[in-house]
């Protein structure tokens, strides 16, 4: 049985189904149970004036705590809430590219009374979900339509300077996979739009799907070496140096691998000093579109929040990258990139 009920009488362990889609609410799902007292916090601040409980996914022990009656069934739910998204509740083995890129987030895109912020929070929610599922599921399908969703990303970014200034800004600190690899994608796509705009000699879809599937390879690398804290030993390291590789052959086998997603997968890790890997490339051995990916890369590392270490500051990151890492990096490349912020 779901009931509505107000945001003061939930309580910890309860399923909650948010009322408005995920424009109007802080949670990449619209409905998830609270299975803490920092998230029932974040439910409570979101301005809501209800939420509908799932009575049969919550925890029997929340149930008990509730004194409150509900305000009603959920037959008066208003006609203007989205009780669920389905493709949240449980992502299709293989998505059609309407999957990836729904109908609700074209028409945000599309309408002019939204504010370049929303937008770029829809889009950027959106793109962290689409992410988090193909890392989950990265099925050849899923790989092809994710690139469909990508080139949709990349035509906002392209063609709507306020949004996409927008999206540069709201990137999130959490350090994921499928948020670093959406950050990632985010801030090349910017510096590619600076550097190339324009210019025929350069496929920015192609550039787009590389940036965001870079660390596609991941998926492979054992999880509790990649969020070890602390120094990795050798054998550690050589673990985690196979992920270019990884991801080029995942891209290959699912058909979808361009030149430029090659050169962005495989290079994105090397350094123009040749301490980078897997090849200890050089100078101009390493492509433009792999420095590019390099820069945004140990930029979004720096300013992730870890288990072990805070974020740093925007300023702090590029500090550092200029007085420790410069070797590491182009410097007109890098200048560029200081001027996005
Ligand atoms: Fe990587």
């Amino acid at each position: 049985m779901k009931q509505k009920i107000k945001l003061a009488d939930l309580k910890e362990g309860m399923y909650v189904i948010l009322p408005s889609s995920w424009l109007s609410h802080d949670f990449l799902k619209s409905s998830f149970k609270i299975n803490s007292v920092k998230l029932l916090n974040q439910v409570r601040a979101q301005k809501l004036e209800h939420v509908i409980v799932d009575y049969e996914k919550s925890d029997a022990a929340a149930l008990l705590l509730t004194e409150t009656p509900a305000i009603d069934e959920l037959a008066y739910i208003s006609h203007n809430d989205t009780v669920t998204d389905p493709k949240y509740e449980s992502p299709p083995e293989e998505w059609s590219s309407s999957d990836v890129v729904p109908e609700e987030l074209i028409e945000a895109i599309e309408d002019k009374h939204l504010t370049a912020e929303k937008k770029a929070k829809a889009v950027y929610l959106h793109s962290i979900s689409m992410m988090k599922d193909l890392l989950e599921s990265p099925t050849t399908t899923n790989i092809q339509a994710s690139k469909k969703a990508i080139s949709s990303i990349t035509d906002l970014i392209l063609s709507d300077d306020k949004t996409a200034d927008s999206l540069l800004r709201i990137t999130s600190h959490d350090f994921y996979t499928y948020t670093h690899s959406v950050n990632v994608g985010v801030t090349s796509l910017m510096l590619s739009k600076a550097l190339f705009k324009g210019s025929d000699a350069h496929d920015l879809h192609e550039l787009g799907a590389g940036f965001f599937l870079h660390d596609l390879g991941k998926i492979n690398v054992n999880p509790d070496i990649l969020n070890k804290p602390g120094r990795l030993t050798e054998a550690e390291m050589r673990h985690i140096r196979i992920h270019p590789y990884q991801g080029y052959k995942m891209m290959e086998k699912a058909n979808a691998l361009t030149e430029e997603c090659r050169l962005i997968i495989m290079q994105h890790h090397e350094y123009i000093d040749g301490t980078g890997y897997p090849r200890k490339l050089k100078g101009e051995d390493i492509h433009i579109y792999g420095k590019i990916c390099g820069i945004a890369d140990v930029f979004d590392a720096l300013t992730a929040e870890r288990s072990y270490k805070k974020a740093m500051t925007t300023f702090d990151a590029l500090t550092l990258m200029k007085e420790k890492m410069f070797n590491h990096f182009d410097k007109d490349l890098f200048s560029s990139f200081v001027c996005l912020f």
